[in-house]
C-alpha cells in the first residue's frame, strides 16, 4: 500500500461531522505521518472504552490527554486515581523537546496553551481530599450484604432491616445506625416478627461482628452521611471548561472487594439520577477507570451481573466509561464485546503464554493491510497505540498506529503544597468537609424512634396486665355475690380534704365498704383523684392507668393514696410516670 492511500483511508476513517478531539498522529512505516490527525468522535464515547497496555507503555498519559480534551469541550469526568498520579491535571505542564516535537506532528490542530484544569480532589479513604461517602441507605441491601460477606439468611435479615425502615420512613446513614437498628430488632420486635418474617439473635450476632471486622479494616470510611450527591461531580466552570473530578483510592489497590463496590455504588448512583438522554452530540459525563484489572478481579457473580448490566444501560444516560488495565483479557467479555473505543498500548511478550494471548488480540482488531499487528503489538514505542473507534455511523474506523499527543498538564503528581491548595479551594470542601470521621453514636431519628416505640411497648403491656386483672375481677363476681359500688363523686371544699382522707377512709373500711371500689377485694393501696372541683375514690391503681389511659387523669391531675400527707399532681406518681409520657 502507498503513503497516499494510507493517508486517505486514516483521513475518512477518522472525519468526523459532529464535535471531534484529535488525540495523535497516524504512523506509517514507524514514521509519524505529519498533519495525518487521529481524532475521536465525542458522540461515540458513551458507547465506551478501553486503554490497554504493559506497566509503563502510556495508558495513564492517554487518559490524561483525553481528559483535557473533554474538559475542553465543556465535558466533567471522574477519574479513579488509584495510583496518586492524575492529580497533575491540576496544574501547567512543562515545555520540553519530547512533547514540543509531539505538538509539531499536529500542524497546528494541537497548539493548545500548557494549562492546569479545573479539579476537585476527592477522596473515600485517609488519602488527602474532600471526603466523599455513601450513606448505608444508597448501598442497597444486596451491595451491602456484599460488603459484610454475608450469607442468604444474614443478607435477608439485611433486606427485611431495609424494608422496615422504609416502610417506617427512617433513614439509615452511618455504621452506627445499622448497629443500633439491628441491636433493636433483636429486642423482640413484635411487629417485624410478625410482618417481615423471622429474625434469628445468632444472625444478628454474626451481622454485627461482621460490621465490626470491615470497621477493622477501615472499610467504614466508605460509609456515612453526608452521601454524595453525583450532581455536585458534573460541573463546568466559569468558562465552561469541564470539571474534573479526581478520586484518590490508593488505599483501595489491595481491596478489591471495596473498590468494585464503590464503583457499583457510583454507576448506579449516576443511573438512578441522570435521566434519560439518548444519544447527545457529546456525553454529559465520562467516567475513568484506571486500574479496571480490580473491578472484574471479584468472582462474586451478582456484582459481576450488576457491573455488565449498569455499563450497558448508563449509555442512555449520557455517561460514558473509559477503563484502563494491562491486557484487555482483565475485562469481562461480555463488557469488552460493548466497547466503542480501543486503544492499545504496547503488549509484552515475555512467555509462550504471552505470545498466545498477543496473537488472539491481534485477530480481534479490525483486519488491516498496513500493519503487521501482532508483531507490532509487542514493539510499539511508548506512548504509542493501536486505535480502532466507533465511527458516527456506527461503524468500525481502520486500525491505526498512533503517537498519542502528550498533555499539557503535568505528567506527574501534585506536590503536598499543591495538594493542599487544590483541596481548600475546591467548591465541594464545605459540603463534605476533609476529614472522614466515623459516626459513633446513631442518629436522633433513630433513637426518638426507638423511644417512641418502647413507650408504645409499654402501654400495651399495661392494657394487657389490665385485661387480665378485669378478668380476675369477672371471675370473682361470678363466684362471690357481693355489693360492687363504682367509685362515688364526692365533693371536697378544700385542699384539707387529703389530709382528712385517710380517716374517711379507715372509718368506711370499718363500715365494711361504704364508698369503698370493691369491698372484697384486698385492701390494696387506694387513690382518690380530684377532676373539675370533684374529687373521686377510693380507687385502685388499675382504675387509675385505665382512667389515664380513656384522658380521664392527664399530668394535670391531682392525686392521693393511702399514706400520702398531701394531694400532689399525677406526674409525681412513679407507677404513673410512663403512661403519662
Ligand atoms: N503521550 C505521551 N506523551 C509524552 N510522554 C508520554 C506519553 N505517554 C507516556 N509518556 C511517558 O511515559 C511515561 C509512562 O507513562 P504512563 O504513566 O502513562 O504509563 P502507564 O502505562 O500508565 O504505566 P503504569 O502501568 O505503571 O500505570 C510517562 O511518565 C511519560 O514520560
Ligand atoms: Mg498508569
Amino acid at each position: 500500500m502507498s503513503d497516499n492511500q494510507f493517508n486517505e483511508i486514516i483521513q475518512n476513517g477518522y472525519n468526523s461531522k459532529g464535535i471531534t478531539s484529535p488525540i495523535g498522529v497516524a504512523v506509517f512505516d514507524n514514521v509519524p505521518v505529519e498533519g495525518l490527525v487521529v481524532s475521536m468522535p465525542l458522540k461515540m464515547l458513551n458507547r465506551h472504552g478501553l486503554i490497554a497496555g504493559a506497566t509503563g507503555t502510556g495508558k495513564t498519559k492517554t487518559l490524561q490527554v483525553i481528559a483535557e480534551q473533554l474538559s475542553r469541550n465543556g465535558i466533567p469526568s471522574i477519574l479513579m486515581d488509584l495510583k496518586g498520579d492524575l492529580g497533575g491535571l491540576a496544574v501547567a505542564g512543562q515545555k520540553n523537546d519530547t512533547v514540543e516535537n509531539r505538538r509539531k506532528l499536529f500542524n497546528g490542530s494541537y497548539d493548545y496553551a500548557y494549562q492546569g484544569f479545573p479539579v476537585n480532589i476527592l477522596s473515600i479513604g485517609e488519602d488527602e481530599g474532600v471526603s466523599i461517602k455513601a450513606s448505608i441507605q444508597e448501598f442497597g441491601p444486596v451491595l451491602l450484604s456484599k460488603i459484610l460477606g454475608l450469607n442468604n439468611v444474614q443478607s435477608g435479615i439485611i433486606s427485611i432491616a431495609f424494608k422496615y425502615c422504609e416502610d417506617k420512613q427512617l433513614s439509615l446513614n452511618t455504621i452506627a445506625d445499622l448497629k443500633y437498628f439491628l441491636t433493636k430488632i433483636c429486642d423482640d420486635n413484635k411487629d417485624i416478627k410478625d410482618n417481615y418474617g423471622n429474625v434469628s439473635g445468632a444472625s444478628i450476632t454474626t451481622i454485627l461482628r461482621n460490621i465490626a471486622e470491615l470497621e477493622q479494616q477501615g472499610g467504614n470510611f466508605l460509609i456515612g452521611s453526608p452521601g454524595l450527591d453525583v450532581n455536585d461531580l458534573i460541573m463546568n466552570d466559569d468558562n465552561n471548561n469541564g470539571v474534573l473530578s479526581i478520586i484518590r483510592l490508593t488505599q483501595l489497590q489491595d481491596k478489591p472487594a471495596l473498590f468494585s463496590t464503590f464503583i457499583i455504588y457510583l454507576l448506579s448512583k449516576l443511573y438512578s439520577t441522570l435521566p434519560e438522554v439518548g444519544d447527545l452530540a457529546k456525553p454529559k459525563l465520562v467516567l475513568f477507570i484506571d486500574e479496571a484489572h480490580l473491578l472484574f478481579n471479584d468472582t462474586n457473580k451478582i456484582i459481576q451481573d450488576k457491573i455488565e448490566s449498569v455499563i450497558k444501560l448508563i449509555r442512555s444516560k449520557g455517561v460514558g466509561i473509559i477503563f484502563c488495565t494491562q491486557t484487555p483479557a482483565d475485562i469481562s467479555v461480555n463488557v469488552l464485546g460493548q466497547l466503542g473505543l480501543k486503544i492499545q498500548h504496547a503488549l509484552r511478550a515475555f512467555t509462550a503464554k504471552d505470545r498466545k494471548s498477543v496473537k488472539m488480540m491481534a485477530q480481534n482488531f479490525p483486519e488491516t493491510s498496513f500493519y503487521n499487528v501482532e508483531e507490532d503489538l509487542t514493539s510499539l514505542g511508548i506512548g504509542e497505540a493501536f486505535i480502532t473507534l466507533l465511527r458516527e455511523d456506527g461503524t468500525p474506523s481502520p486500525l491505526v498506529k498512533t503517537l498519542l499527543a502528550p498533555p499539557v498538564s503535568r505528567m506527574g503528581i501534585l506536590e503536598d503544597k499543591e495538594l493542599t491548595k487544590t483541596i481548600n479551594s475546591s467548591p465541594l470542601k464545605s459540603k463534605y468537609g476533609t476529614k472522614n470521621t466515623v459516626v459513633t453514636k446513631p442518629s436522633k431519628e433513630l433513637e426518638d424512634f426507638y423511644k417512641k416505640l418502647n413507650q408504645i411497648k409499654e402501654k400495651e403491656k399495661i392494657a394487657e396486665l389490665q385485661e387480665k386483672e378485669r378478668q380476675k375481677q369477672k371471675i370473682k363476681q361470678a363466684t362471690a355475690p357481693t355489693r360492687v359500688t363504682m367509685p362515688r363523686r364526692q365533693s371536697y371544699n378544700n385542699m384539707m380534704f387529703g389530709a382528712m382522707m385517710p380517716m374517711t377512709n379507715m372509718f368506711s373500711n370499718m363500715m365494711g365498704g361504704g364508698n369503698t371500689g370493691m369491698n372484697n377485694a384486698p385492701q390494696n393501696i387506694q387513690y382518690y383523684y380530684s377532676k373539675d372541683g370533684q374529687q373521686y375514690g377510693p380507687v385502685s391503681e388499675f382504675q387509675i392507668s385505665n382512667s389515664i389511659l380513656s384522658g380521664e387523669i392527664n399530668s394535670f391531675t391531682y392525686l392521693w393514696k393511702t399514706g400520702m400527707a398531701e394531694w400532689m399532681l399525677s406526674t409525681n406518681f412513679q407507677e404513673f410516670q410512663n403512661l403519662l409520657k
